[in-house]
């Protein structure tokens, strides 16, 4: 069976909403319809049928900073994996890959095997849906207390984004009112698990029954930090104080604090509250105008219907409609979309520890959070994007200087509020001469102070309504800033620009024009159809140096790191980092680098090459910035005039240093990395296999894109299971380093 999209169900498919409108009223809805687009092919984990080729390229290299010492490959001998549809995880020859941890798994000794047939409940003690950024952090041989440097034991923390949810229920989703037994197990599906995991004769296995094992739910309590805590703007009839609110919700990309604790991304947040259709009116307030800029215009639906599931004030908070008679929200729900959209914080080691919502760090729909390289007596820095067209890039900068003492406190969500609970709030500007600037999100700035289009009433308003601050300032509007990395020894920020069908040579007021850091207009191919999409269409991975290495800096310079392209495209308009068969990629979306060899490991997200291959993660070894050459891409007008756009083009990547690493399964997003400390295992999410299927299909098991990894023996259903989210480990056969 082969179901092919059009072009509207192939832009629908990305799980970008697009929000920044430049003044005009008129706005998408969040585009959520996942629509089936490929064939049905069988497989399990495997590797490719390609020779191990060439030497090591390994060199030791003593560490030039305070982190831990480390090997860096600087050429990669792994035989590159081909593109390819298999319903499978294929890598490269030398290596093995395992499933450790899948949708539904049990949390604890009492909950039972899940049966993957849509009966199984409970799923506030088992793994969620949509496994997406993940952390590993070490423990103690005897299990009692964080070590840093174990590789033999350890907690993985991982996101479960969103859901599949039709797999979830015996026969697919119910239509509105949505019954209350489906809600309840929607809802805790979503969130974050804490998950132990073990080697035990050279393999990871999760530990079913560890004490360590949670989830962190939208349900769970949840305290405020940062400017926002105890403020008007979060007064809600759940927590009139505005301390606290309850859950995450829709995590995405992930951090990992130099004091050991977890940072979540909240994304695409906004999509899950419905709004009344006269909500306005009864509003009247300037509240209408930030939450049109957050994707919440009157009368909009929620993702999955969850407040119609009953009374009950679970539901209820899904409602952000002003109903109450009070003056400050604490009667309804009016404020509940403000407590949504942070990074949120989390003790992976401690229960009890508070879970809490770093408002200091804005709100938007926020993916990773990566700190700077470290320096003693220097202030932090935590870089971080906003997934949706024409967003922007953010970073914050601690007020507290870094303390080295503070690597392994008592107490780590008491070392988060000394760091991450005040500081400054910058948004970029990318310059057309390869330089930029970062400027603050302040009341001091008079372009915010004055901003016509919305009063800001103080801090806490600022970076809740980061967005709008960020209008103000007139920052660059990006290609859908996914997951940022830093180099762990240059320190340069690369961020994943996964694409943007709203960059436009021509743009109308709710699209961009082009510009230096967003410099690609084109059309694609699909599947040899035309047309195909239009707009930057296969992303790009745009890089970043502080003035003088420093995260406090407020100047930068930048340029490209790599263009996504089909290798077949043309080298001066399209494939301008000139990547060949082994190395072509589109929707670069996850983000990471090693600190065992210092490997850029990019993860995709794709709609586009997908006609070709499914979704992949590749491995890079990076230059710097500068390394390549000014490019002037020339484009022609409707009416005939000419534009010339300069940009900065990274050197291109020889053949050992970009390679394909592993391609995924049917209609899957390959998410997630960590390792060990080791650098021997590397932990990698497959998002969402065969997530395109109908309600009216589930019972049908012919009808599903992928039954991965029921098909690789995981689990309940074999070669005609429903497909699952899942953690795999890759090891070397050799137990060498990953990538070597
Ligand atoms: Fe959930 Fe923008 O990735
Ligand atoms: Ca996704
Ligand atoms: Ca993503
Ligand atoms: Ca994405």
């Amino acid at each position: 069976m082969n179901r092919r999209l059009d072009l509207p169900q192939r832009l629908a498919l990305d799980d970008d909403t697009d929000l920044n409108l430049s003044g005009n009223p008129s706005f998408n809805k969040v585009l959520d319809a996942r629509l089936s687009r490929r064939s049905i092919l069988r497989g399990g984990v495997g590797t490719a049928a390609t020779a191990l080729l060439g030497g090591w390229g390994v060199a030791a290299c003593g560490s030039d900073d305070d982190e831990t010492p480390s090997t860096t490959i600087e050429k990669l001998s792994f035989a590159a994996v081909p593109k390819g549809l298999a319903d499978a995880v294929v890598i490269p020859a030398g290596y093995s890959a395992s499933v450790l941890y899948a949708l539904g798994d049990p949390l604890d000794a009492a909950t039972p095997a899940y049966r993957n047939d849509g009966t199984d409940t409970d799923f506030d003690r088992r793994a969620g849906d949509h496994h997406d950024g993940m952390e590993y952090f070490g423990l103690s041989t005897d299990g009692t207390r964080r070590d840093a440097n174990s590789s033999e034991r350890g907690l993985l923390v991982m996101n479960h984004e969103a859901l599949t949810d039709n797999f979830l229920h015996v026969n697919g989703s119910s239509a509105r009112p949505r019954p209350a037994g489906e809600s309840d197990k929607e809802i805790p599906a979503h969130g974050v698990s804490v998950v132990e995991v073990r080697k035990s004769n050279g393999k990871f296995a999760y530990v079913q029954a560890s004490a360590f094992n949670r989830r962190i739910t939208p349900l769970t309590p949840v305290e405020i930090g940062g400017p926002l805590r105890g403020n008007a703007l979060m007064k809600t009839k759940y927590d009139p104080s505005g301390n606290s609110t309850r859950g995450t919700i829709n995590n995405c990309g992930t951090g990992q604090t130099p004091w050991g604790s977890f940072l979540s991304g909240e994304e695409n947040w906004a999509g899950y509250f419905t709004r009344g259709a006269a909500d306005d009116s009864a509003r009247a307030d300037k509240s209408v105008t930030a939450l049109i800029r957050y994707g919440r215009a009157q009368g909009a639906a929620s993702r999955h219907g969850w407040e119609t599931s009953g009374a009950d004030d679970k539901y209820a908070r899904w409602n952000i409609s002003r109903s109450g008679a009070s003056a400050d929200g604490s009667d309804d729900y009016r404020n509940e979309l403000n407590g949504q959209g942070y990074i949120t914080e989390i003790d992976p080691y401690d229960a009890t520890a508070p879970v809490k919502k770093r408002s200091a760090l804005g709100r938007f729909a926020h993916e990773s959070a990566s700190f700077g390289k470290l320096a003693a007596g220097q202030p932090l820095a935590v870089y971080m994007g906003d997934d949706s067209r024409g967003e922007y890039i953010y970073k914050f900068v601690s007020a507290t200087a870094w303390s080295a003492a503070d690597a392994n406190p008592a107490n780590r969500i008491a070392t988060g509020d000394k760091y991450l609970d005040s500081g400054k709030l910058y948004v970029a500007k990318f310059n057309a001469d390869g330089s930029g600037s970062w400027v603050e999100l302040s009341l001091g700035n008079p372009l915010i102070a004055g901003y016509a289009a919305y009063a800001f009433a103080d801090p806490a308003d600022v970076v809740v309504n980061a967005r709008l601050a960020a209008d103000a300032v007139g920052a660059t509007k990006m290609d859908r800033p996914e997951w940022c990395a830093v180099h762990p020894h240059t320190g340069e920020i690369y961020y994943a620009l996964t694409n943007n069908s709203n960059r436009k040579l021509e743009p109308t007021a709710s699209q961009q024009a082009l510009d230096a850091a967003n410099p690609r207009s084109y059309r694609d191919s699909y599947g040899g159809a035309a047309p195909g999409s239009a707009g930057n269409v296969n992303g790009h991975i745009i890089r970043i140096a502080e003035a003088g290495g420093a995260g406090s800096a407020t100047t930068f310079t930048w340029d490209v790191y790599l263009f996504g392209a089909q290798s077949d495209a043309s080298t001066t308009s399209v494939n301008l980092s000139a990547l060949t068969a082994d190395q072509d990629f589109s929707s670069p979306d996850g983000l990471w680098f090693s600190r065992s060899t210092q490997l850029c490991w990019i993860q995709t997200d794709d709609g586009a090459y997908t006609d070709t291959t499914n979704c992949m993660m590749l491995a890079g070894v990076p230059g710097k910035v500068g390394d390549g050459a000014k490019t002037t891409l020339n484009y022609t007008k409707t009416d005939g005039s000419t534009v010339a756009i300069d940009t900065y083009v990274g050197k291109a990547p020889v053949a050992d240093a970009l390679r394909r690493f592993l391609v995924g399964p049917v209609d899957c997003e390959v998410t997630g990395c960590a390792e060990t400390p080791d650098g021997k295992t590397l932990f990698v999410n497959i998002q969402h296999p065969g997530e395109s299927i109908s309600a009216a299909d589930v019972a049908n098991p012919a009808a599903y894109l992928s039954h991965w990894p029921g098909n690789a023996g995981y689990g309940a259903g074999g070669a005609s299971a429903r497909p699952r989210s899942a953690t795999i480990a890759i090891s070397k056969d050799d137990g060498g380093l990953i990538g070597s």
